[in-house]
Parts: C-alpha cells; sequence; structure tokens
C-alpha cells in the first residue's frame, strides 16, 4: 500500500508573519489527517527555519522547492541538498515547470539536483509533464518518459522508485484549468506502466502525486482514481481551510492509508501521538 501524501508548493509567496498565521491555523486544521496521509509544506528558502520551528513535533514535514546540482563552490544564488538536509528538509521539488520554463532547466539538470537530493538523504518530487501543445499533439507520455528517463539516466530507476513523481500539466498549473479525472488517471496509468517496464516493482512501489489547480472543489474527483496518491499543492496551499480541505478529501479518497507506510519514513521530523 502506497501511503498518500499531500505536498504544499507555497512557491514565492509568504512573510515572516503571514506564514504564522497560516501555519497556526492550518495545522490545527490538520490534525485529523496527519496519521493516514504524509503532508509537507515547502516555503520560500528564508522561511525553512521558520516553518520548521513552527512545524515542531507535528508530524507534518518540511521540504524545499529546489536543490542545486552542484554539491557547493562558486554558485551564487544556489542552495546545496546538504544545507537542505541539515535545516531539516525531507522532500525537496525538482523539475518544476516554472523552474524548466522560466529558469531554463533541462531534463539534464534536473536529473543532477535529483542525484544531489537523493545523494542528501532526501525525498526529490520529481515534477514531470506536458505543454498544452504537446497534449493538443498526442506527446504527453513520450515527453513525461523523456523526463523520467533523463533522471533515470543519471540516478537509476531504484531512486527514481524511491522518489515521488508529480504529474504536473503545464496547462493547468496556476490557471484555473484541472485535468479531468479521466485524463489523471490515464496519465498516472502511463507513468506507472513506464516505470514498470524499467523495473518490476517501480510501478507499484513509486508514489505518484497530481498537481495543477487542485482546489477543495475538485479533489475528492481527482484523488479518487487509486492511480494517484495525493497532490502537490500551489495556490489553494496558501489558505488552511482550502489546504485542509483537500487533505480531508484525500484522506477520504484513500481510508487505508494509515494501515502502512510505504515507503517508509526515514528520516526528519518525529511523531508523537500528543
Ligand atoms: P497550482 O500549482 O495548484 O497553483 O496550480 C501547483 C504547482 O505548481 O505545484
Amino acid at each position: 500500500m502506497r501511503k498518500p501524501i499531500l505536498i504544499a508548493n507555497w512557491k514565492m509567496n509568504g512573510s515572516l508573519h503571514s506564514n504564522q498565521a497560516l501555519l497556526v491555523r492550518m495545522l490545527a486544521k490538520l490534525r485529523p489527517f496527519r496519521k493516514a496521509v504524509d503532508i509537507a509544506i515547502c516555503p520560500p528558502f528564508p522561511y525553512l527555519f521558520q516553518v520548521r520551528d513552527l512545524l515542531g513535533y507535528t508530524g507534518i514535514a518540511l521540504g524545499a522547492q529546489n536543490a542545486s546540482s552542484a554539491v557547493s563552490g562558486a554558485h551564487t544564488g544556489e542552495v546545496s541538498a546538504t544545507m537542505l538536509e541539515e535545516m531539516g528538509c525531507r522532500y525537496v521539488l525538482v523539475g518544476h515547470s516554472e523552474r524548466r520554463a522560466s529558469y531554463y532547466e533541462s531534463d539534464t539538470d534536473v536529473a543532477a539536483r535529483f542525484r544531489q537530493v537523493v545523494s542528501a538523504g532526501m525525498t526529490p518530487v520529481l515534477c514531470v509533464g506536458e505543454t498544452l501543445e504537446e497534449r493538443e499533439q498526442n506527446e504527453t507520455l513520450a515527453v513525461i518518459e523523456r523526463q523520467l528517463r533523463a533522471v533515470i539516466d543519471t540516478t537509476g530507476i531504484s531512486s527514481l522508485a524511491g522518489s515521488i513523481v508529480a504529474y504536473e500539466p503545464v496547462w493547468a498549473i496556476g490557471t484555473g484549468k484541472t485535468a479531468s479525472p479521466g485524463q489523471v488517471a490515464e496519465t498516472h496509468r502511463g507513468i506507472r506502466g513506464f516505470l514498470e517496464n524499467c523495473q518490476r516493482g517501480a510501478g507499484d512501489s513509486t508514489r505518484i502525486v497530481y498537481g495543477g489547480s487542485v482546489k477543495a472543489v475538485n479533489a475528492a474527483e481527482l484523488f479518487q482514481s487509486e492511480e494517484v496518491d495525493g497532490g502537490l499543492i500551489g495556490g489553494a496551499s496558501l489558505q488552511a481551510e482550502e489546504f485542509s480541505a483537500i487533505g480531508s478529501a484525500l484522506t477520504g479518497a484513500k481510508p487505508d492509508g494509515s494501515s502502512d507506510s510505504f515507503p517508509p519514513e526515514s528520516s526528519g521530523l518525529a511523531i508523537p501521538d500528543s
């Protein structure tokens, strides 16, 4: 059984004041779901310390939005994976479409960043997805397979199978347009089939989450398919009520989530029963 996961991607939003207000409300509302569902919050880099302290021993994990492809050295503006690990991060987004499109991160670059995250002992969340034009040309799976293959060629299929894949159609991110539940299930099935072909068992073990305008109103239907292991939530993760309603929809769609944890939690914050 794959444990469902909900990941908040705050992107470049927030302030010391608003983060605190948001988290105080959000943590109270997420309390009922935190055992059935893995939850991670990915704030901008400067707020990692603040968010880590506010998360405390809630069992909700800290994540980052990117990591450098280099270990250390003369890379102005970059943040290394080991620094993120030292800050308490357990998850790191890599290859988000905003990074690929606006900051020219190539498949090779994304694969190098993925490798650093794995080497530092954290779980990468590899974002993949097609543009509208690529979907209309029937290239969705070809594009995603190319993005996955770049990582497999660099770190191997086992590393990918231990990570999280986020299917995020570029045309659905921040646009208010959502892929239909059928499109999501079909693409997730395609990704799983590709992974399974690369290595037996890899399709079954990899958590594949959906991202792209997930909101309280559409979460339940998007999470309904057994192919969907959770969500990567942008805009709606900036509102406590919306995000917790999405958590509720995920828990409702995956009622067995609390019975097992796969992949096993290996590091990060403790989860006391308080
Ligand atoms: P969105 O963003 O939920 O605002 O569409 C998702 C993402 O970019 O991860």
